[in-house]
């Protein structure tokens, strides 16, 4: 028999966690042999619906599921986690400037981080999804210092598949078809979707595409504000394609990345490529054996170096709005 994987979700009665625990619990993460089990954390007034939710995880009668429990608590969420989803966030509400977000989410993520770093698997591994999510992804790492670094992500896995979404349409040939593409940065508006490394079958993207006014302009502002434009259509933020990136990061972390490709992974920098260490930063990279490396030596083009060094200021100022507040990321 083989063991089950804990998986923890918080925010789990939310959309994310909705349209998430499903897939997890059907094989989708793990594969079809992988037994798993489910931990829930909500905040107390969420904790019914998260039981709600798990009630119909019952109902599903999934083979691969082995045990769903539903907590306030954050220790007994975490308590031998090998996965640990930080999907819960504080939203930003009417009002609140961007400190007081980063204010109430510190709060958040070093509570979480520091019952990851009491309970969790020594094998645990962390992806955090709840925005400011690379900040929010330091603040945990730092709240954990004996889990190592490298193992807290932010997903960015949604902006990497939004831009071969994009792609994909506009050669009109399959997504799976595109390979190689990065988005560097921040998971914000400035982020960078990057095409010069990138494939469409085994033709570099500006010769599939000739279009380089597209690519170097309506492309990338569909990428970077895409989750803008989703919250405008739906009155509410990507939920189900976002549940999906999740399943692609940690499928990746968990199985290894193909052959020839890569994706974008944010993790806190080595230095790599010049980005301060610590931030929590897009990057180009494979995975094997549960581990994860860069892909180095890529070159930038003039205007990608530009954009790049915003993106860096955004996360520096992020940074620096935390450590006013009294906490060392
Ligand atoms: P949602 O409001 O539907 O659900 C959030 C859930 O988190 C709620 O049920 C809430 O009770 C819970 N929660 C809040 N604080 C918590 C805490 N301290 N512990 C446990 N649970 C807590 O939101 P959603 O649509 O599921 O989105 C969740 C987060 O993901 C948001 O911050 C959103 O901005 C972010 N997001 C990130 C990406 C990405 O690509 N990184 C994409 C989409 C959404
Ligand atoms: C997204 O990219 O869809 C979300 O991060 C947007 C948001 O602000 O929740």
């Amino acid at each position: 028999m083989t063991a089950p994987i804990r998986v923890t979700i918080t925010g789990a009665a939310g959309a994310i966690g909705y349209a998430l625990l499903f897939r997890i619990a059907s094989g989708a993460m793990f594969g079809s042999q992988q037994p798993v089990e489910l931990r829930l954390l909500e905040i107390p007034q969420a904790v019914d619906a998260a039981a709600g939710t798990a009630l119909e995880l019952s109902d599903c009668a999934f083979p691969l599921l082995r045990d769903v429990n539903v907590t306030d608590d954050a220790g007994t969420a975490f308590d031998g986690s090998n996965y640990a989803l930080l999907v819960g966030a504080m939203p930003r509400k009417q009002g609140m400037d961007r400190a007081d977000l980063l204010s109430a989410n510190a709060a958040i993520f070093s509570t979480q981080g520091r019952a990851i770093g009491a309970r969790a698997a020594d094998n645990v591994r962390v992806l955090v999804v709840g925005n400011p999510a690379n900040t929010n992804a330091a603040i945990a790492r730092a709240a954990a210092p004996d889990v190592p670094a490298e193992r807290f992500h932010a997903l960015m896995r949604l902006d990497h598949n939004r831009a071969i979404g994009q792609l994909a349409q506009r050669a009109a040939v399959a997504p799976s078809q595109v390979r190689k593409l990065t988005v560097w940065g921040n998971h914000s508006n400035t982020q960078v979707p990057d095409i010069d490394h990138a494939l469409i079958g085994d033709r570099a993207v500006r010769e599939c595409i000739a279009d380089d006014a597209w690519l170097d302009g309506p492309f990338i502002e569909c990428v970077a504000n895409r989750g803008a434009e989703i919250i405008r259509a739906r009155g509410a933020s990507s939920a189900a394609s976002a549940a999906s990136a999740v399943i692609d990061h940690v499928a990746d972390w968990h199985h290894g990345t193909a052959t020839n490709n890569w994706v974008t992974v944010a993790r806190p920098s080595q230095g790599e490529y010049g980005v301060p260490e610590g931030l929590v930063f897009g990057m180009p990279a494979t995975a094997s054996a549960g581990e994860w490396h860069t892909v180095e030596g890529l070159e930038w083009s003039d205007r990608t170096r530009a954009a790049i060094a915003r993106t860096v200021a955004d996360l520096e100022g992020e940074r620096d709005a935390v450590r006013e507040l009294g906490i060392s990321i």
